[in-house]
């Protein structure tokens, strides 16, 4: 297994290595945080929620040095990081708050002599698998409500963003949370993959990431019958109506799209716009697209970081190009600052027009600042557009008529929908895709049944 070089990527600068480990050290993990379940999953909810919210003490208490190192490692404006440490922050608080409501119920039984009771538990060893565009947060919303349950926890984090992790594991065991209730392994996902899924020891896998690598880990945890969770790949479609209020839209249109650079999976990906504000809407987006700064993360007044890396860089570059040589227009953007030598890659905000269908940028996932403008004339027409991808993660509707608004929410084939709402997302909702977009949902009440399964009991010969 070779060991991770972590590295900026606005500067290329090499931050550290990361020591892989072997198969035998990941082997002897997933065995200690199962002995470890035993007992942590006798915990009372109290004591569990206790340590969550000591862990998110530690966090706020360390929140600049754990920005700084997220937007060294993953380039996002130091702004968001200190906005993505107060998110992760409220995946403990929130859950820690859940792991006292996990209730059980007794159901009438059809004899005076019988008693039904049902009861949750905690899954067992949940091993997670998660993404370098939020390396604290999509961490979180699967400890915290893993934890909560009673399950013990193993993390392998991206290869590009393994540092914001490590502090974050250190800070929970100083929370007080033992050893081997959460534990980090580092590698390639390649090599640690089927390691959780093989292993006998772990009985969930959850996963943010790409929709190809979900499918496998899905299939190769079939043979064992784990639960899964997948957070997976989006498309999300925001649609513009005749009677959105254009100034704000703009506003809601820049922070969907350019948060994180246009890295985000909810990110949106097709603006789909009525044909009446179409000339307001486009001029007015790129506008506010030219206005952003592009830099690293670190600089004052930065508003968009780097790419992630060159695989990233260039997949973005070649749907630019491949619009053009279709026939779109850039209203702003499509210039690059790249050095393939030092290993840093930026694209400015980009704004295309005169997109049609058949363009890749409206029928693969983005992940890059680049937002394609597709018009339309009915918001049928639009709701077709948008649901015609088999991903069903986000979708944004921007209308003042509830009539439309209603019939967009009940049309649209996605699991998180913002009506008037760029960011929807937030501890206390439910956060999951539709299609082949995932399955399970994190955040919310929903976000700790995938932690828990179901006992029932039934008592015979009671005293009536
Ligand atoms: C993601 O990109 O998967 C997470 C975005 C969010 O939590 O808003």
């Amino acid at each position: 297994m070779s060991d991770i070089i972590v590295k900026n990527p606005a500067t290329g600068e090499i931050l550290a290595t990361v020591k892989a480990d072997s198969a035998e050290v990941v082997n002897t993990k997933l065995e200690k945080g199962a002995k470890a379940f035993a007992h942590f999953s006798k915990t009372d909810a109290y004591e569990r929620a206790a340590l969550l919210e000591r862990w998110a003490e530690l966090i706020m208490k360390h929140q600049d040095e754990l920005a700084e190192i997220m937007t060294k490692e993953n380039g996002k404006p130091l702004k968001e990081s200190q906005g993505e440490v107060l998110y992760a922050k409220s995946y403990l608080t929130w859950y820690a708050e859940e792991a006292k409501r996990i209730y059980g119920r007794t159901i009438p039984a059809s004899s005076p002599n019988k008693r039904l009771l049902v009861t949750r538990q905690g899954v067992g060893l949940v091993a997670a698998i998660t993404p370098w565009n939020f390396p604290a947060a999509m961490m979180t919303r699967k400890a915290g409500p893993a934890l909560a349950a009673g399950c013990t926890f193993i993390v392998k984090p991206a290869e590009d963003t393994p540092l914001t992790m490590i502090r974050l594991v250190e800070l929970a065991h100083e929370a007080g949370i033992p050893e081997d209730v959460i534990q980090i392994v580092n590698g390639q996902g390649a090599d640690i993959g089927p390691l959780f899924t093989a292993s006998p020891y772990v009985r969930k896998i959850t996963f943010t990431g790409s929709t190809p690598v979900g499918k496998l880990l899905m299939k190769e945890s079939a043979d064992s019958v784990k639960h899964v969770s997948m957070e997976l790949g989006g498309h999300a479609p925001f649609i513009v109506c005749e009677d959105a209020d254009i100034d704000y839209t703009v506003t809601q249109a820049i922070a969907s799209k350019f948060r994180n650079a246009g890295q985000t999976c909810v990110c949106a990906n097709r603006f789909l716009v009525h044909e009446n504000v179409l000339a307001e809407f486009s001029e007015k987006f790129a506008k506010a697209a030219k206005a952003l700064k592009v830099g690293n993360g670190l600089e004052e007044g930065v508003d968009v970081g780097p790419l992630i890396n060159q695989k990233g860089f260039q997949k973005v570059v070649a749907q630019i190009e491949d619009a053009k040589a279709k026939g779109a227009k850039v209203l702003t953007g499509g210039t690059t600052h790249f050095d393939d030598e030092k290993g840093f890659y930026f694209i400015d905000p980009t704004i295309l027009a005169d997109v049609t269908l058949d363009m890749n940028i409206m029928q693969e996932e983005t992940f890059g600042p680049v937002a394609p403008i597709v018009a339309f004339k009915t918001i049928e027409e639009a709701i077709e557009i948008a649901n015609s991808t088999p991903f069903g993660l986000a979708a944004y509707f921007f209308t003042n008529n509830y009539q439309t608004g209603i019939y967009c929410q009940e049309n649209l084939t996605f699991g998180i929908l913002g009506w008037n709402d760029g960011l929807p997302s937030t501890a206390q909702a439910p956060f999951g895709g539709l299609k082949e977009s995932g399955i399970g949902n994190e955040g919310g009440s929903e976000g700790i049944e995938p932690y828990l399964e179901t006992k029932y009991l039934s008592i015979g010969n009671v005293k009536a």
